[in-house]
């Protein structure tokens, strides 16, 4: 099911959803399913003013990279996409299925490592990950894996802590307004059990492009003021003042070079 793991990233995490995070998680998995319009991240960013997703979805060929409960996917089925959902925890895909079977939408769950899909090069026409690989995968695995994956001319989006927040967060207590830690060498970080990771900017631009990506947006959120709650890792206030998350879209050259 899955590469090689010499950093052991992988089965820590799969045992942290498997075993620990699937419980809390799921129950939320009907409000999103619910959702009249797609919300985005911590501060539930509505679709109609981030346009994370392609607006000609109809017969488009996506996968969702760590789709865990599945409801970006059951959004981009509803609006047309064939979506397959892949996610490393059999926990989390169970809670999918029971979804599916609830909301009576089918569509393909593969259970599988983002940094190694079981799927040919040039496969689909849109690549999406919320908060899935894009914070639980190597990136210098899963982001060359996503351009394998899509066609050229095809479209990656996904959502992510920022890293900003990762440079303030602080262990068990609200993101600081002062830097807890060093920028360089930020990529890995260990909570836990669970294993995240975040890329500097300047380095998540070169390796998009040495994959072959043209970067079309990097949108960096702002919490609505009201916001609907705080977190216990970042504050509303503090998102006011700084992105705590942010969406990055890009798109496959049509040809190398
Ligand atoms: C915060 S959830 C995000 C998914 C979805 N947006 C949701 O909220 O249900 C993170 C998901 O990433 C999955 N994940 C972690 N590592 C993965 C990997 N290497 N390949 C695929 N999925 C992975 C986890 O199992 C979990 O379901």
């Amino acid at each position: 099911m899955t590469t090689p793991d010499h950093a052991g990233h992988l089965e820590r995490n799969r045992r942290h959803w498997d075993e620990h995070a699937a419980a809390w998680h799921g129950p939320l998995a009907r409000q999103h399913w619910s959702a009249p319009e797609p919300r985005w991240g911590l501060w539930a960013s509505p679709e109609s003013q981030v346009s994370m997703l392609p607006g000609d979805l109809a017969g488009q060929r996506v996968i969702e990279l760590g789709c865990g409960t599945g409801y970006v996917s059951a959004w981009l089925a509803r609006a047309g996409a064939r979506t397959v959902g892949l996610d490393l925890s059999r926990r989390q895909l169970a809670t999918a299925r029971a979804m599916q079977a609830e909301f009576d939408l089918g569509f393909p769950l593969v259970l599988g490592n983002a940094e190694h899909v079981p799927f040919a090069d040039g496969t689909f026409d849109f690549a999406i990950s919320d908060y899935g690989a894009s914070l639980w995968c190597d990136p210098y695995r899963w982001i060359p894996e996503a351009a394998r994956l899509l066609r050229p001319g095809g479209r990656l989006a996904f959502t992510r802590r920022s890293p900003l927040f990762a440079l303030c967060a602080q262990s068990g207590a609200p993101a600081s307004t002062s830097l807890q830690r060093a920028q360089f060498g930020l990529l890995r970080a260990e909570a836990g059990m669970a294993v995240e990771f975040t890329l500097g900017h300047g380095e998540m631009v070169r390796l998009l492009r040495s994959c072959g990506f043209v970067i079309e947006d990097l949108i960096e959120i702002q919490a609505p003021d009201p916001a609907h709650r705080d977190y216990l890792e970042v504050s509303a206030d503090w998102s006011r003042r700084w992105p705590s998350e942010e969406i990055w879209k890009a798109r496959l050259a049509r040809s190398a070079g």
